[in-house]
């Protein structure tokens, strides 16, 4: 039995393209100096500019803690602008910076939120702007609710707005909350100034290209649908494997974990896009709709056996490039003896026709051996063998694996005739790698996502319905996490697997997939 790759030859590709250019806006971003808009926000407006979908009116107010004048902000802008972006041509850059402002002051004084209404009006008026104010909270979680309150209370939230021109817009970075009460007691917050259609809450992962492609390829296509559901799919595994550790987040990912930080939001958001049932438009209702009523049908765990279908762990020591790696405990930052876990793997079913006890196997670590983010489609076997001496276990079932990172693509395996012995047959891999047809670097998300919001597109972020089905799943196992008497398990950084992961799979005679495999 082998296994070779071919490389589909793609001819002529009819593409078909819709996209809209952000009305004139003014954005307003809390946490204006920190890593989130230096490395993603600013960049990704840039960006968007340098596409010709900014309008040339656009502005944009930095407000932080730090003192720096507007010129002082323009030049970090600018600097992050440089490190971060590739194609723009200087004086292209050094254009878009004349475009921030920047304003200093106290989170939670009165004060700081009437310059602020001061300020956006003045730069407003000056560059024009008729339309939206969209408020960016890049800033930590805690924040949301007190600056969401201070911005309604001196009118910038415009809930009654006559004029929909007039509109604010409020754009809220995950985690949003840290279990079902808290995320309730936010969202009471929030929508006490904001309408459900003013509030963009983020998830990156949704942002992404081949995150969206999910749907083209399931809906823009016939030949998926028919073969969507229990009778011809065996199981489905979603991974995001990252080799980062927690880097300098330590204050923040502590408290969080992994269950927080990427299974509450990105795995479940990636999972409903897989298995969710087809909306009748492309409207963003239409598309939440279907995905919340997907969430609302994941059984509810058993936490009585919770280890049958969730397992934690966190990484200890390890060699990663071929060097030492320190565990998580070491890291700087993270309590000495923590319990926050880096890695999560679950399986989970989803009680509905279309999926009745097909395993949804989702996992998701850091420190382990290689970056990969992907969602592996497997097929029931053939039900019987025509083939004299190959048995059944030699003819490994059909994968389609929806390539996420770091190599944007679709494969599928199947088999395939070898020439020669009248019987010979192997593995074959139909990869499509979206760079080399493409051959273009895939945008970053958030190029996407700020793009949507400004033109008031709210299919890409996560309506509080979804936010909450997911968390009322979850809080049970963050409970119980909290009573166990046992700490996460221990996997050296550097792993390709965790073996008390295994067990989740193996009760069902199934395997996690290499990390990266074709
Ligand atoms: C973020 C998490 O949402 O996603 C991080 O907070 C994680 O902990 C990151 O590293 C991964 O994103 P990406 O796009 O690099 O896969």
């Amino acid at each position: 039995m082998t296994s070779w790759d071919i490389q589909p030859s793609v001819d002529a590709l009819d593409i078909v393209c819709a996209e809209t250019a952000a009305p004139p806006t003014a954005m307003v971003v809390f946490g204006a100096s920190g890593d989130l808009a230096n490395r993603k926000l600013i960049p990704s407006l840039a960006q968007i500019q340098q596409r010709g979908l900014l309008d040339e009116r656009f502005c944009l107010l930095g407000c932080g803690r730090k003192a720096y004048s507007d010129e002082q902000f323009r030049q970090l802008a600018y600097d992050a602008l440089v490190e971060h972006t590739s194609d723009i041509p200087p004086e292209t850059l050094k254009a878009f910076t004349e475009k921030l402002y920047y304003l200093s002051g106290d989170y939670g004084a009165p004060a700081f939120y009437e310059q602020i209404k001061e300020t956006l009006a003045r730069i407003r008026d000056k560059h024009g702007i008729t339309g939206c104010n969209v408020f960016y909270l890049s800033v930590p979680p805690l924040l949301y609710g007190s600056i969401a309150e201070q911005l309604g209370a001196v009118g910038l939230s415009q809930k009654e707005a006559a004029e929909p021109a007039q509109c604010a817009r409020l754009v809220v970075e995950k985690p949003f909350g840290r279990d079902l009460q808290t995320a309730i007691e936010l969202n009471d917050i929030l929508y006490k100034w904001f309408d459900e259609s003013q509030i963009y809450r983020i998830d990156h992962y949704l942002g992404k290209e081949t995150v969206q492609n999910i749907m083209i390829l399931r809906f823009a296509n016939a030949i998926f649908e028919p073969v969507w559901n229990r009778n011809h799919i065996e199981s489905i595994q979603v991974t995001i494997a990252e080799t980062l550790g927690v880097e300098h987040r330590a204050s923040y990912y502590d408290k969080s974990g992994a269950l927080r930080d990427m299974f509450q939001n990105h795995m479940l958001q990636m999972m409903a896009l897989v298995a969710m049932e087809p909306p009748i438009s492309f409207h963003a209702d239409h598309i939440r709709d279907e995905k919340v009523k997907l969430l609302r049908s994941i059984r509810p765990f058993e936490m009585d056996s919770w280890n049958s279908c969730f397992v934690r762990g966190q990484y200890g020591p390890g060699r990663m490039n071929d060097q030492n790696a320190p565990g998580y405990l070491s890291e700087e930052g993270v309590a000495p003896d923590s319990t926050t876990e880096t890695y999560v793997a679950a399986c989970l079913f989803v009680d509905n026709w279309r999926w009745k006890d097909v395993p949804f196997y989702l996992r998701t670590g850091k420190r382990l051996a290689r970056k990969t983010t992907e969602i592996a489609v497997t097929f029931r076997q053939v039900p019987h063998s025509l083939f004299g001496s190959v048995g059944l276990d030699e003819m490994p079932p059909n994968v389609l694996v929806l390539k996420i990172q770091p190599e944007e693509g679709i494969s599928l395996r199947f088999q395939a005739k070898r020439p020669g012995s009248k019987i010979c047959m192997g593995t074959l891999n139909m990869n499509f790698s979206y760079n080399d047809v493409f051959g273009v670097e895939m945008p970053e998300s958030y190029q996407r996502l700020l793009l949507d919001c400004m033109v008031g597109d709210q299919t890409l972020f996560a309506r509080f319905d979804s936010v909450e089905v997911a968390w009322q799943l979850l809080t049970p196992v963050l409970e119980t996490w909290k009573e166990a008497k046992t700490p996460p398990s221990e996997y050296p950084a550097g792993s390709e697997t965790f073996p008390e992961a295994d067990a989740l799979l193996t009760t069902n005679g199934h395997k996690w997939r290499r990390l990266s495999a074709p």
